[in-house]
């Protein structure tokens, strides 16, 4: 990767972000805006497209996400924060790609699929749902990132725009769009504190940044150990342990936590010992993400204001790419 190259990733804003986001991913893009140019957006057309009734709820968290943004340490000066609606070229680029997208295309898409079956649309799913992938298509190619920081998950996401890229160069002639290429991150996905599947912003499992210390408390003091492990003499397990998980993401202390893990193992070791050391370390990581949130979450104006310079900018480079688009579909009247 140079520095030239270009770095796209997204969130939905349907809900706060919490520590999984952070170890997962906010954690490296505060690497990445050091050394190349990254678009951070923040994706509220296509948290429309499974909440048309709800667009309350997504307005509102645009300015959560983008304040979780902040305290986290995204620069607007290096990174460009952007709210996708704010941005139609990324809806236009849409449009003329859902004309090189088969339907039959569309309803393979493993992840979407998933997601359609978690919320039970079958054929009454919104149109613009399946197809947000294209949307998201419209998102990489609009900034020509070249590399989508992203989960598993996401892989769908970027097989199918490097289909719709080759397909329209190719259809049209010339090398109008960039294909991208997935940088996978490195950690595990974190469980959620009920250690049921991964968190989730919106499952009733997770631990948000903005949590102030009761709150991570008293979650904390909820998460589920090892259900064996009753009296302090017991011993205890490690694997599906998710106390012990969390640990293994936020405990800097490689050494001791082993240490630790072994007198778990042995028994002896009490459960709320064991928490009591995953509140310190989550708690002092999180204190200085909090302090800036409060800080900015007293001016929304402010953040509103940063969103929208960073959004005219990013315009500016979709409106390039838009540009070469229309030529190439002969719209450039
Ligand atoms: N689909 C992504 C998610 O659910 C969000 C997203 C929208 C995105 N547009 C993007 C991610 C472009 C990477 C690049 O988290």
């Amino acid at each position: 990767m140079n520095s030239n190259d270009i770095i796209l990733t997204g969130d939905r804003p349907t809900g706060p972000l919490h520590i999984g986001h952070y170890i997962g991913s906010l954690k490296k893009r505060v690497e990445l805006q050091e050394k190349s140019r990254q678009f951070v957006l923040i994706a509220d057309m296509q948290a429309l497209t499974d909440n048309a009734g709800n667009p309350q709820k997504v307005h509102e968290n645009v300015l959560e996400v983008a304040m979780d943004y902040l305290a986290v340490g995204l620069d607007p000066d290096k990174s460009t924060i952007v709210v996708q609606s704010l941005v139609p070229e990324l809806a236009e680029l849409t449009m003329y790609y859902l004309n090189i997208v088969t339907l039959a295309r569309l309803k393979r898409n493993p992840t979407v699929k998933a997601e359609m079956q978690q919320k039970g649309f079958g054929e009454d799913v919104p149109a613009g749902f399946l197809t947000y992938p294209v949307s998201q298509a419209a998102d990489i190619t609009g900034f020509k990132a070249k590399y989508v920081p992203v989960g598993e998950d996401q892989l769908p996401m970027i097989e199918q725009t490097n289909e719709i890229v080759d397909k329209f160069n190719s259809l049209y002639g010339r090398e109008v769009l960039v294909r991208c290429a997935p940088l996978l991150s490195e950690v595990t996905r974190l469980p959620g504190t009920d250690g049921q599947g991964k968190m989730g912003k919106s499952t009733n499992n997770a631990i948000f940044l903005k949590d102030d210390e009761k709150i991570i408390h008293e979650k904390i003091k909820m998460m589920y150990t090892d259900p064996q492990h009753i009296k302090v003499s017991d011993p205890g397990r490690i694997e599906g342990n998710t106390v012990f998980a969390f640990l293994d993401a936020f405990d800097t202390d490689k050494v001791g936590l082993e240490e630790l893990k072994e007198r778990y193992k042995r028994g002896g070791l009490g459960d709320v010992k064991v928490k009591g050391r995953l509140f310190n370390c989550l708690n002092s990581e999180l204190s200085p993400i909090r302090a800036r949130r409060m800080e900015y979450s007293k001016d929304p104006g402010e953040v509103m204001n940063m969103l929208k310079k960073g959004s005219l900018r990013a315009r500016e480079a979709a409106a390039q790419t838009l540009a070469e688009v229309r030529a190439a579909l002969l719209l450039n009247y």
